[in-house]
């Protein structure tokens, strides 16, 4: 009797918090379907030849029509929530949904196989400004891609980026299931694009594990569409790439836990918050622009990397024993434009020296620059090594900026300081230039086209066309990254105008291309896995 009893009290707990589970989850609504556009990518191995898969993108539940649960009043009108409907985290997350998006007539996001397309300004019934999308492995997980001892290889368009926009691609370390398993209450999860996470622990965030973020919610008072709230998300972040058609930067972010992990107030630390390091991510990174560190022939319109066509970016994840388990030592930029492969240019500044990232570039940048140095401070290098040991979900966003103008990747900043202050130049763009209200009006029709995303093994997702070697060579090249080639090299002379390409690989375990490089490049060993002709 006794344990029957005891089976139906338990039983009955659980209905009752299920039912409540239910009731103050944060909500799904049902009147517009949400159908993600497909997005193909491709996977490579070490000799070269890359299988592609179809996945699809979602957009960020920040952008989605938030209404009342049962019916079509707005939750949250602009940058407010309505508090005649909820007024406190938890029954909003359960009074309000989430809807489903029309990602080309309402956001400006088309897809097309390899190809996303992020429209800047779209004018529907509202006006919508940018986006940002996650890769989806499945209708409600996202893509979770492990970097370490991998490179990640994409083509860009920032033709129609002036300045103050940012096309961006980057990684985070949001959980794959959006939080739905770790926070019950989020009933969206990653079909909706919820669980968003950085490093700068943003507090714009409308929904955080699974709750609303109303408490404390303060309208911007410059941008019409966002708030502020009392809770913040925080994660590592991986920034492979924020440009526009003057500037870029890669930056890693690390985070003293990598992943995601709510805040409270002006403790979340960046951007939104009083104390920028308060926090416990590094809102500031360890940025490698070229501009900055000193090359300002070589990024944008008619320079080495003309920014006026597209061209490829390759980011290398190089570890100090050449495994996917070794601690992250050196990241590493190409670009790859009319069959020419085009290494990172070097640093220019003094004391600093190279053109990848390392712990002694970012520490030299650091003190030559006088930054605070918020990126040791948070784990550094090896920090952002343990966010990719754990996975990461890739991002793909295009945005303005309401802070800073995004003066910080094209132009001169701090604004205090002049172009001869240490590391203050950044881009050509104005001082003046990338107020939002400007570019949303003069540069609407502003775009970003990333295609191609390719990840592999080092050396395996670019080529060169051509050597670059003596006169007259006309040598291929030792691998082919296509989809259908399998290319090794057939190079069975000692000709020094035969071999691999410059920036090719040469060499390492495994490796069964060429060995030799092409005059006047010298195979240099990297690693036991990795030798490349430099
Ligand atoms: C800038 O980079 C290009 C390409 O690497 C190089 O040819 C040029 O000398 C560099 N300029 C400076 C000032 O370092």
């Amino acid at each position: 009797m006794a344990a029957t009893l005891s089976y139906r009290v338990y039983k009955n707990a659980l209905l009752l918090s299920a039912f409540l589970t239910s009731v103050q989850a944060q909500q799904v609504g049902t009147y517009q379907t949400e159908t993600h556009p497909s997005l193909t990518w491709s996977k490579c191995t070490s000799g070269g030849s890359c299988t592609s898969t179809t996945g699809s993108v979602v957009i960020d539940a920040n952008w989605r029509w938030v209404h009342e649960t049962n019916g079509y009043t707005n939750c949250y009108t602009g940058n407010e929530w309505d508090t005649s409907i909820c007024t406190d985290d938890v029954s909003c997350a359960s009074a309000c949904a989430v809807d489903g998006a029309s990602y080309a007539s309402t956001y400006g996001v088309t897809t097309s196989g390899d190809e996303l397309r992020l429209n800047f300004v779209t004018t529907a019934s509202q006006k919508n400004i940018g986006s940002r999308l996650y890769l989806l492995e499945d209708e409600s997980t996202y893509q979770i891609f492990d970097l370490l001892n991998q490179e990640f290889t994409f083509d860009v368009d920032v033709s129609n980026l002036p300045c103050g926009l940012n096309g961006a691609l980057y990684f985070v370390s949001m959980d794959a299931d959006g939080g739905m398993s770790r926070f019950p209450t989020n009933r969206a999860g990653a079909k909706y694009g919820t669980g968003y996470c950085d490093s700068q622990c943003p507090r714009d965030l409308k929904f955080i594990d699974g709750q609303a973020n109303v408490d404390g919610w303060e309208p911007s008072d410059n941008d019409v569409n966002a708030g502020t709230g009392n809770h913040g998300s925080c994660c590592a972040e991986m920034d492979i790439w924020e440009a526009n058609s003057i500037s870029n930067a890669v930056t890693p972010h690390p985070c003293d836990t990598p992943t995601q992990t709510m805040c409270e107030g002006d403790a979340c630390g960046g951007t939104y918050s009083s104390d920028r390091y308060a926090g416990t991510c590094d809102p500031d990174g360890c940025d490698f622009n070229p501009y900055r560190m000193g090359n300002t022939s070589f990024y944008g319109p008619g320079k080495t990397v003309d920014t006026s066509s597209p061209f490829t970016v390759v980011t290398q994840f190089i570890t100090d024993d050449g495994t996917s388990s070794g601690t992250l030592s050196e990241i590493k930029r190409f670009y790859v434009q009319d069959g020419e492969v085009i290494s990172q240019s070097a640093s220019t500044v003094s004391g600093v020296s190279g053109n990848s990232i390392t712990t002694d570039f970012c520490s030299a940048q650091k003190k030559a620059f006088g930054d605070k140095d918020s990126f040791s401070a948070h784990g550094g290098l090896e920090g952002m090594g343990a966010a990719l040991a754990e996975g990461m979900v890739l991002v793909m966003s295009l945005w303005d900026d309401h802070a800073a103008n995004m003066l910080w990747l094209d132009s001169i900043y701090p604004t205090t300081a002049t172009s001869s202050t240490p590391g203050a130049a950044r881009g050509t763009c104005d001082i003046s230039s990338g107020d939002p209200a400007t570019v949303e009006s003069e540069n609407a029709n502003a775009y970003v086209i990333y295609s191609n995303i390719k990840v592999g093994p080092l050396g395996s997702t670019y080529k060169s066309d051509s050597s670059s070697g003596g006169s007259g060579s006309t040598t291929t090249t030792s691998k082919s990254s296509t989809t259908t080639t399998t290319t090794k090299t057939t190079t069975t002379t000692g000709s020094s105008t035969t071999g691999a390409a410059h920036y090719a690989q040469c060499g390492g375990s495994g490796w069964t291309g060429a060995t030799t490089c092409a005059s006047p490049y010298t195979c240099t060993k990297q690693n036991d896995y990795y030798s490349q002709c430099l």
